[in-house]
């Protein structure tokens, strides 16, 4: 291949790698999200310490899935609603960045429904849909 030709298949396969990229950046991964109710401690990132707890009381627990051995406690998530089992139950275009301070299966108050991605505290998930609701799909995405 001569160098010229060698150069084009690079600057290719740079353009071909950051379209990717970005593709990966805008769309998030798709899961499922519970809630939970207080008490939220305490937490098997923080113990009792809730002062690592966001002043918005906007954070969750990880799912067996996204817990990584401890490795995501306060790694922060964007969090959308996709769609739920009942029309109408996600607040449209609202998004919220959570932080993560629990694992859920160590949660002190039970999650409204089992084995999601991730468990929302009631107020994170009351902000992106109706609070009645106990399994939504997500979009979500570390930041
Ligand atoms: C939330 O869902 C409940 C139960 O399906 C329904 O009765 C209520 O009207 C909904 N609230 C809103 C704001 O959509």
């Amino acid at each position: 291949m001569s160098k010229p030709q060698q150069t084009l298949r690079i600057q290719w396969l740079v353009l071909c790698f950051t379209l990717a990229e970005l593709f990966r950046f805008s769309h998030g991964d798709v899961g499922t999200a519970a809630q939970y109710d207080p008490p939220y401690l305490p937490t098997a990132c923080y113990g009792d310490d809730a002062s690592q707890f966001p002043e918005n009381n906007v954070f969750g627990a990880a799912g067996e899935g996204t817990w990584d051995n401890g490795a995501s406690c306060g790694r922060q998530y964007l969090v959308s609603c996709l769609s739920a089992e009942q029309k109408g139950t996600c607040v449209e275009g609202q998004t919220i960045q959570i932080k993560i301070v629990e694992r859920a299966t160590e949660a002190a108050s039970q999650a409204s429904s089992s084995g999601t991605t991730i468990v929302l505290s009631a107020t994170a998930f009351a902000t992106i849909a109706n609070s009645s609701a106990s399994k939504i799909n997500i979009e979500f995405q570390q930041v």
